[in-house]
């Protein structure tokens, strides 16, 4: 719930859960759960799926692949669906226009030396999403609660520095990996339970630093500085920045950073000077390189006034005819706002209840047609037990909503919740 209510006042998107930084502590998600928290079974989603065999980074996927009846396994029809769908690699589409920006920014600073990816399956070994860049063995982000589990040893990536180490290990030096990423979360107009990361990555050697009077660490850290900070005001214009000291398991040290923009300051990126264990690990042991990870939709929403995440996924030609190739910054004119419609529902909470899992279910049942869910109300009573108040936003992008239709979806919920969850409705 916490989450919640940072991502509302101070944030636009969502907090990496990566990071600790002092601001994010407080603010941790839904709970730390055990890898063994009860699964929520599956039921039918309304969506059509777009199509059963998928074609990802030279992979064929079907549907089989990825959801599969096993107490091992928490991917949603719904989260099939999107898996194909690579928005990021749209020249028409925010997220593409975005990312051909960046790719603009680094061929023109970096004599096009930055090799692409953008392609790369989204589906990778809990070894490459956590081992390989030294996420700990009890952190949150491991949790069935937090990320998809297609097996106990294969993931959805919940982050694109999952391919840092591979592609270290194959001899690249320079690079940035563009793609889908993956997360169990709350629900509102900045989470989605897929968005879109770029990860960046520049390795050094001995002879790079050597003259400049700096250790390859300090090296590192200024030349990284330096590059975000270019980036920044390419992509935004002259804006005001600062740095802030972070924590991520992958970086030391590391560092977030910041524009003021519309009056707040807003994280742009996580970024820090790699691990040396990591290096190590891909063979690179005279080596010091850094690293950045970007979410591209916090991005656009800033850049294109893009005012609801949902938005990114609609193929209504009211949004999608407002882009063009190439063209950065285009503020979207919102087409029309239809009204919202809310629906309470309480219910006594028991051990294994997370806010993740309910919001698994009201995606399962109303798909986009969620627009937020949100604790209202929460108190204990003499017996200890512990009562929720969820509100639960249905609205759509596209059109009005009928009572008719709404009340379905929420009777669904309702059914769901008490036979998925076990808990009690009040
Ligand atoms: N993987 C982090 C996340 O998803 C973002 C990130 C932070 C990537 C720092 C990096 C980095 O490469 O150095 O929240």
């Amino acid at each position: 719930m916490a989450a919640l209510t940072f991502a509302h006042h101070i944030r636009l998107s969502k907090p990496s859960f990566f990071l600790h930084s002092t601001k994010t502590i407080s603010k941790s998600k839904n709970g730390f759960v055990s890898v063994s928290s009860p699964f929520i079974r599956r039921h039918k989603s309304t969506q059509t799926i777009a199509s059963s065999l998928l074609q990802l980074g030279g992979v064929q996927i079907s549907k089989q692949d990825v959801v599969k009846d096993e107490p091992t396994n928490n991917v949603p029809d719904l989260i099939f669906t999107k898996l194909g769908l690579q928005l990021h690699r749209r020249d028409d589409h925010p997220l593409g226009i975005l990312k051909n920006a960046i790719y603009e920014y680094f061929d023109s600073n970096y004599n096009n030396q930055f090799h692409k990816f953008d392609d790369l399956c989204p589906i990778v070994t809990t070894k490459q999403n956590f081992d390989d860049v030294l996420v700990p063995a009890d952190h949150v982000s491991r949790s069935y609660n937090d990320t998809y589990y297609i097996d106990a040893e294969t993931v959805l990536r919940c982050h694109t520095s999952a391919h840092q180490a591979d592609l270290l290990r194959k001899g690249y030096t320079n690079f940035l990996v563009t793609g889908d990423v993956y997360r169990r979360d709350s629900i509102d107009s900045t989470h989605y339970p897929v968005f879109h990361q770029m990860e960046g990555v520049r390795v050094f050697s001995p002879n790079d630093w050597n003259d400049s009077g700096m250790d390859g660490t300090s090296y590192a850290a200024n030349d990284l500085k330096a590059c975000l900070e270019g980036l920044a005001r390419h992509l935004f214009g002259a804006v005001e920045m600062r740095w802030v000291d972070s924590y991520f398991p992958f970086t030391n040290p590391s560092f977030e950073l910041e524009i003021y923009f519309q009056e707040k300051w807003l994280e742009v990126l996580g970024c820090g000077v790699m691990e040396q264990e990591i290096l190590k690990r891909g063979g690179k042991t005279d080596n010091v390189a850094w690293a950045f990870g970007l979410g591209l939709e916090r991005l656009a929403m800033v850049l294109f006034d893009i005012p609801d995440i949902r938005l990114f996924w609609s193929t209504d030609k009211r949004f999608t005819s407002q882009f063009t190739k190439g063209q950065l910054g285009i503020k979207f004119k919102p087409f029309s706002k239809y009204p919202p419609c809310y629906k309470d529902m309480s219910f006594w909470i028991n051990d294994s209840f997370t806010e993740n899992n309910l919001c698994e279910i009201v995606r399962g049942v109303a798909g986009d047609l969620a627009e937020e869910v949100q604790l209202i109300d929460n108190f204990t009573n003499k017996k200890g037990m512990t009562s929720h108040c969820y509100r639960i936003t249905y609205r759509s992008m596209e059109r009005s909503l009928t009572d008719e239709e709404i009340n379905e979806l929420q009777g669904n919920v309702r059914d769901q919740v008490q036979s998925q969850m076990n808990v009690e409705l009040r």
